[in-house]
């Protein structure tokens, strides 16, 4: 991923430069090229006036024809241009060059001789005839002497020596975008790295040993953009692993020590008897309390089962009416025994007869029992107990209470965690720890609510159900 990335945004900025640079060089150039034949042209004409000025003396007798061939050459050789001098029927007269002067004579111009009469100036690019076979600028003036057609002046200059200057630019035009495109690819490399390439690399690193099980590791990217974004949401997602990871162990401890213990007392038991440690006549006592650890086995065990069902969502609730008042009337009768061993007062104060709700007939009766089993568990000897019903709008508002010591601030945070158990000492026997946390999966998967308050002397758990 990090190779395909990274080569991608190079290929893609590299061609963007080169592309930009080259089109602009090319542009550069072709303006260049005009600016300077521009540039060249005026220069000719310029000095065409001197010529033209040496024509018109030497037409009219002023001077002779050694002296223009003179002047010829002098502009002829500052300029690096070849000049003849034609008269008014396209007969050359004069040469800058002696190379040249077989023409001396000859007539060259003949098509063009119409234009320059009308005074226009001519400009041609590439060969000129069989003279110059190599591509050459040719720039013919009229001379004009008192408003008469006198002649031209036509001036060749060889396109390679133009361009000779040119080409010079050229180089440093191209040699310019050239480095301007080798020097921005670093550029891009540098920061392609130093923005995308490292971060990414750095959360695939830590991605790679998180997923190796070091859940611990995190990155660390301090940038403002989308990718210190991504560090951030990956960071919380590795958080939220730790925790899954920590509670994973955690649970796993906890069952493991809930199974060890009544699996040691039963196993103690039971190897007294084989070895006959315990006496004959004891042991009747010893097996009675085996078969109660193997209950509490059961019950973690189930409740185990419920819980992990409920939380994985494969708890399928059969949602149906109920009458809750019917369930804890009989809840209540269940528990009669406990209650009459415990010398507890237990008062049941329902709103109506029958009070029905939505829910699961079976599931409720388990909430209803536990909550009552914790009233009984958790109160002293002679205690109170209450459980009501009560309606308020759409809400039938369940309520069990009983008298006793107050749950503590720290304890309220964890009692609905599974296996937590506050008072150790004395639930150490029957308890699991997972009953809160049954009962609250359940009422959460109805989508009602469970709250529990401090009262003056004593401790009450309610819930909601939805009236029908
Ligand atoms: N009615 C109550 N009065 C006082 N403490 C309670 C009461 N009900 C629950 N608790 C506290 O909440 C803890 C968790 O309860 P629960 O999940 O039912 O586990 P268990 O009943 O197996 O101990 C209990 O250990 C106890 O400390
Ligand atoms: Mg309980």
């Amino acid at each position: 991923m990090k190779k395909g990335l990274f080569s991608k945004t190079i290929a893609t900025f590299t061609a963007i430069i080169t592309v930009s640079f080259v089109i602009t060089a090319a542009v550069l150039s072709y303006w260049f090229e005009g600016y300077y034949f521009d540039q060249r042209k005026e220069q000719l004409l310029n000095e065409s006036e001197f010529i033209r000025a040496a024509a018109v003396k030497y037409l009219d007798g002023d001077i002779s024809n050694e002296r223009v061939a003179e002047i010829l050459s002098g502009i002829g050789n500052y300029l690096s241009t070849n000049i003849w001098i034609a008269d008014k029927y396209g007969i050359v007269y004069a040469v800058s060059n002696n190379k040249y002067k077989d023409l001396i004579g000859k007539q060259v111009l003949t098509d063009d001789l119409e234009e320059l009469r009308k005074g226009k100036d001519i400009e041609k690019r590439g060969v000129y005839g069989d003279i110059f076979t190599a591509p050459v600028h040719t720039f013919v003036v009229p001379i004009f002497s008192n408003d008469m057609f006198k002649g031209a002046i036509i001036m060749h200059t060889s396109l390679d020596e133009i361009r000779e200057p040119l080409k010079k630019v050229y180089d440093i035009i191209w040699i310019s975008a050239a480095l301007a495109i080798i020097s921005s690819f670093f550029v891009v490399y540098y920061f392609s790295q130093k923005i995308m390439i490292k971060p990414l690399g750095k959360i695939n690193c830590v991605a790679d040993k998180i997923s190796k099980g070091e859940v611990d590791k995190r990155v660390y990217i301090q940038s403002n953009d989308e990718i210190g974004e991504l560090a951030k949401s990956f960071n919380l997602m590795a958080e939220s692993l730790e925790k899954i990871e920590e509670n994973r162990r955690q649970f796993i401890s906890n069952v493991s020590h809930e199974i060890r213990s009544p699996l040691t007392s039963i196993k103690g038991f039971i190897s007294g008897i084989l070895d006959g440690v315990i006496p004959k006549e004891k042991e009747q006592y010893y097996l009675s309390l085996a078969y109660d650890e193997t209950q509490r086995l059961t019950r973690l065990v189930n409740d185990l089962l419920d819980l992990s069902a409920i939380e994985a969502g494969q708890l399928k609730l059969r949602i149906e009416e109920v009458n809750i008042n019917e369930i804890i009337r009989l809840t209540v009768i269940k528990f009669e025994q406990k209650i009459k061993e415990k010398k507890l007062k237990a008062d049941v104060c329902l709103q109506d007869d029958d009070l029905y709700v939505v829910g699961d007939k079976d599931r409720l009766i388990q909430v209803v029992t536990n909550l009552i089993d914790n009233a009984i568990k958790y109160s002293d000897e002679g205690e109170n107990i209450e459980v009501k019903t009560k309606v308020k709008g759409s809400k039938v508002y369940v309520s069990v209470y009983n008298s006793g010591a107050n749950i503590s601030e720290e304890d309220m945070k964890h009692i609905w965690s599974r296996f937590y158990k506050a008072d150790k000492a004395r639930s150490s026997k029957v308890s699991t720890g997972l009953g809160l946390s049954i009962v609250r999966s359940i009422l959460t998967q109805l989508g009602e609510d469970i709250w529990v308050e401090n009262k003056q002397q004593g401790v009450m758990f309610t819930f909601t159900l939805k009236k029908i």
